[in-house]
């Protein structure tokens, strides 16, 4: 297959990072995560107790972040935060700071760096749109929020985490809105992105249709 670039969006909770790495792995391509970007950028403001207000503070906070991936493991600034970005306040946090303008330009301008040569699949909620929008393939991942919820509330209790599911589903409805809501980016199916529901298929089911997809497009 010659070298291209995947873009995949779709909501919170709807499986894009897990899809992306089986993608990845079958057709040896790079998967960067750009949530886990937003995600490192949520914890170091609320680190440095940013005032988001302060739109000049926060340009000068992102600029002094620097992010790294190996794998499966996170780092921002040369410290391992694999773990806590993944916490409900730094999901609840980066649907927040993600809406800033000087957090966008800066995480926008990288991950097209990283990107300019080809060999990605790229998730995130502008991908598509605005990050990758001459992608070879596009792809707009869907779930119903009950469907989502339903798989985050049993992720946790598999893993022996406490969790209750109403309060799940109030927190995928609440970053919904605030990711579909905003003024710059916000997440929008692109056009031309073929849409994939999820919300009965397996993550197995998931990868093959998307799989088929790509194979259709660029073959
Ligand atoms: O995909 P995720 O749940 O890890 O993303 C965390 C937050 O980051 C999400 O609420 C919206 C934001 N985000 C974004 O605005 N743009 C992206 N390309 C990726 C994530």
């Amino acid at each position: 297959m010659k070298k291209i670039n995947i873009a995949v969006d779709g909501t919170s909770g709807v499986g894009k990072s897990s899809v992306c790495d089986r993608i990845a792995e079958t057709l040896q391509l790079t998967h960067l995560d750009t949530g886990a970007m937003y995600r490192c950028v949520a914890l170091y403001l609320k680190e440095q107790n940013t005032d988001l207000e302060d739109l000049e503070a926060v340009e000068k906070a992102v600029n002094d972040i620097r992010i790294r991936f190996d794998n499966d493991i996170v780092f921002l600034n040369d410290k391992d935060v694999s773990k806590v970005i993944r916490t409900n306040e730094i999901s609840m946090m980066a649907s927040k700071t993600s809406a800033l303008a000087p957090v966008r330009k800066r995480l926008v301008g990288l991950q097209q760096e990283v990107t300019a040569e080809k060999g990605y699949i790229v998730d995130g909620r502008d991908i598509c749109t605005v990050v990758l929008p001459d992608a070879d393939v596009k792809i707009f991942m869907s779930a119903t929020p009950e469907a989502r919820a339903d798989r985050r509330y049993k992720e946790y209790i598999s893993k022996g985490i406490e969790a209750d599911y109403e309060t799940i589903l109030k927190d995928i409805n609440q970053r919904d809105y605030q990711d579909s809501h905003r003024a710059i980016s916000p997440l929008v199916k692109a056009e031309d992105a073929i849409e994939v529901d999820t919300s009965s298929l397996t993550i197995d089911e998931v990868v093959q249709t998307i799989l088929d997809i790509i194979h259709k497009k660029v073959d």
